[in-house]
């Protein structure tokens, strides 16, 4: 997507030097620095992952499947894989993409001679970015259709929330909740989205609407706890939200709060609207083997300085950090919820809409 008019993806290999490295947008300066970092060692993909320099289970699988392509410049052993494979999935545990990626980029590396390990690890990676960019633009063909036919019925522009950041940030490029809202900006279907800020980290004021607003789309950013008024108030005509784990039952696990905006949007049609809720999910993040997504999935639990520390510019222009809590307050910081399938409309697939109770019909072409 476009950065001052620019096309860059989220994260690309140059080969330009003696060894090859892994360059990245590093979304913990953003919206206020857009800064590349070079990545150069399985170490430092495994900070840039832990630290959220790069995050959104898309991008953190890619990203991690490039940490597995570093970690043979030292060494391609089987052990010494393994082991860097289990490094990185341990980095975090609840966007399934990570395991997805690094499992195949494991599977295809152990299959082959040793002396064949290096090169064929860059270019499966390479291919795993590829992909995303094809899945994501799927979502996006469909996502379109579901906006258009709105926009044929209600004849205006068409108000969509996202919470968090699924938009190309989160992914290799053109995002998975945001695909359908770039798809039917550039098709001329006018979009308006609102951005849940996203407490505590802020992915949807610092990330989703940095990004809307480099590539044009109308947005409004608005607190975390407005969604459910704004959608009372018939001023929300779909939800739409990206998944870090969807289970073959159509549970969502999203980021924390998503559970609450489906709860709302369920709840809409008591005072006459009938929200949707979509979460838009490529295959690499439905984990097939599960079944109850609240039981189940493991939902990462962050540092509490997340919550207390907040960052932002100052009137000054300097970028600085300060603490919002009383001194030795106690923080919970879940950074992930489920939403049970029962609330979600449809799961937009790069294989189409599903309702979440027929998700069992799509092809398993990622397993
Ligand atoms: O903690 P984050 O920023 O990695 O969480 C990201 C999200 O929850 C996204 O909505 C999700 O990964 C979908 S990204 C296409």
């Amino acid at each position: 997507m476009l950065v001052d008019n620019q096309h860059y993806r989220t994260i690309w290999p140059n080969s330009s030097g003696v060894v090859p490295v892994v360059e990245i947008i590093d979304q913990t300066r953003l919206p206020h620095e857009f800064k590349i970092v070079e990545i150069s060692s399985l170490e430092q993909m495994i900070g840039a992952i832990k630290t959220m320099q790069v995050r959104g289970a898309p991008l953190i699988g890619a990203a991690a499947a490039y940490g597995m392509a570093l970690a043979i410049l030292s060494e391609s052993s089987d052990e010494y894989l393994q082991l860097s494979a289990q490094r990185l999935i341990a980095s975090r545990p609840t966007a399934v993409n990570l395991k997805w990626a690094v499992e195949r980029m494991l599977n295809h590396l152990l299959a082959l001679p040793v002396p064949e390990r290096l090169q064929a690890a860059w270019i499966e990676a390479a291919l795993i970015c590829e992909e995303d960019i094809l899945l994501n633009r799927a979502i996006g063909a469909h996502g379109l259709q579901l906006i258009d036919r709105m926009r044929n019925e209600k004849l205006r522009t068409i108000n969509i929330l996202t919470h968090c950041n699924a938009g190309w940030l989160a992914t290799v490029d053109f995002g998975t909740a945001l695909a359908p809202v770039y798809a039917a900006h550039n098709a001329g279907v006018s979009v308006h989205v609102w951005v849940d800020e996203t407490r505590p980290r802020n992915q949807g004021a610092s990330l989703t609407a940095w990004e809307l607003a480099q590539h044009g789309v109308p947005y409004t950013v608005i607190c975390d706890n407005a969604g459910g008024h704004l959608m009372q108030q018939g001023q929300v005509d779909m939800v739409i939200v990206g998944a870090d784990r969807v289970t073959a039952t159509g549970d969502v696990c999203n980021k924390i709060g998503t559970y609450l905006k489906a709860l709302a949007a369920v709840d809409s049609v008591a005072f006459g609207h009938q929200v949707p809720f979509y979460a838009a999910v490529p295959s690499p993040t439905i984990d097939w083997s599960l079944r109850d997504g609240v039981s189940q999935i493991e939902i990462e639990e962050r540092h509490a300085d997340e919550l207390a520390w907040m960052s932002g510019r100052l009137a000054s222009g300097e970028i600085a950090s300060v603490n919002v809590l009383p001194q030795g307050a106690r923080v919970a910081n879940p950074a992930f919820d489920v939403t049970p399938a029962r609330l979600v409309t449809g799961i937009i697939t790069e294989q189409g809409v599903f309702a979440p109770d027929q998700l069992h019909m799509m092809q398993r072409t990622h397993l």
